[in-house]
This record gives C-alpha cells, structure tokens and sequence, in this order.
C-alpha cells in the first residue's frame, strides 16, 4: 500500500522508511511530483499535522500522513513549541535554533523538555491523530552529529547520549516520532 508523507525531510524520509513493516511504501512529496510548500498556519502541534494531512486530502490523495514536532521546555515556559521550527528566525536554521535555546537557558537550573509529534493519518475518508512524546534535558552543550534539528542538545532520560549521538535505529526506538509512528503502524496492521 502506497502512502504519501507530506514532508520534503529528508531526514524524516530515511527514518519513517526504517519502521515501515513489509507492504507499505511511502513515497514522499517529490515522488509524487509535489513541490509547493504547504502551510503551516495553525496554533498548535496537532493543528498543523491535520492542516498539512488536510492540505493533502483536498488534492484527492487517499492515502497520506503528515507530522508536527515541537521542543518544549520548562525553563522556558514551553518554548519554542509550536515555533521550534523558525525559532532563532525564518532561515530555519538548527545551530541558530539550539544556540538560542542555550543562550536563554544559561543560569537556568530547570533544563528538562520533551519532544512531542502529533501524526495525523488520513485514510478510507477519515482522519486520525496519533502521539509521541519523550521526556530529556537540555544540555548546556552541543554533541554529537546524528540526527537532525536540536538533536544535539537533548539527552533522553535514562541515556547518557544526545539523540546526535545515537544511531537512528537507537533514537527510532525512543523518540517522540518513532513511538507516534509505532501507533499509526499499529493502528495500519489493525485495518
Ligand atoms: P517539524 O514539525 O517536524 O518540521 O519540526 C519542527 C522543528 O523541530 C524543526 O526545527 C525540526 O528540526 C525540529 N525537530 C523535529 N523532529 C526532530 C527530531 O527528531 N530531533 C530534533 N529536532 C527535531
């Protein structure tokens, strides 16, 4: 079964892939021939999951999912959350992302966050949301050079690793995504 992910990440790509089970292909936007961005207007995390499957949706695709993530901290009252994405400014950019968050953050003894995704799926004419979330720290440093985004500064609880510093199936296996996509792949064996 082909189902269309309403992401052009790279990143993200590889690692859905890694956890489909034997019949499913996903294919991303530029396989489908689909380069316009689509937008990401709404409030919040599960708001713009629905709004991107959505968007989808209205172009008669029957199968696609899209995904929010946010980093929220404490010590920052939630921050950046819905705006992790352009949270140093629009370039999108991780360093400048993760350098704001630890310059805001200095003195600041309260350095627990989690990341969150909300996937939203629609299929056979309905949409469902599914959840991921993992509690960690921020350090007050960068390591290591895996993964994507604020990798770098998150340590999951009970790690001694930054998610930059797991391979992707070890990060897969805990993060925010991989336990978010692990109920949409349930929820899909159960159709
Ligand atoms: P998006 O909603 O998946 O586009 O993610 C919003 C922001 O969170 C972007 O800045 C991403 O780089 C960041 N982000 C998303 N997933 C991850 C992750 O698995 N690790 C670190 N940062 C992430």
């Amino acid at each position: 079964m082909q189902l269309i992910f309403a992401s052009a990440n790279e990143h993200k790509i590889t690692e859905i892939r890694q956890l489909l089970p034997a019949g499913y292909e996903l294919l991303s936007l530029a396989d489908i021939g689909f380069h316009d961005e689509i937008p990401e207007t709404a409030e919040t995390i599960e708001g713009n999951a629905r709004l991107k499957a959505q968007f989808l949706a209205d172009k008669q695709i029957s199968a696609c999912f899209a995904d929010d993530t946010g980093l929220v901290t404490s010590g920052l009252n939630g921050e950046p959350g819905v705006y992790s994405a352009r949270y140093a400014g629009e370039a999108k950019n991780a360093d400048a992302n993760m350098d704001l968050i630890l310059s805001k953050l200095e003195g600041n003894s309260d350095r627990s966050a989690y990341f969150i995704t909300v996937i939203a799926l629609w299929i056979g004419g309905e949409m469902h949301v599914f959840r991921g979330r993992v509690d960690g720290t921020i350090l007050t440093e960068k390591r290591g050079t895996q993964g994507f985004g604020y990798d770098p500064i998150f340590q999951p609880i009970g790690y001694s690793k930054t998610f930059a510093e797991m391979t992707s199936e070890e990060k897969n296996a805990l993060s925010h995504r991989g336990r978010a996509l692990q109920q949409m792949m349930a929820f899909l064996e159960r159709r």
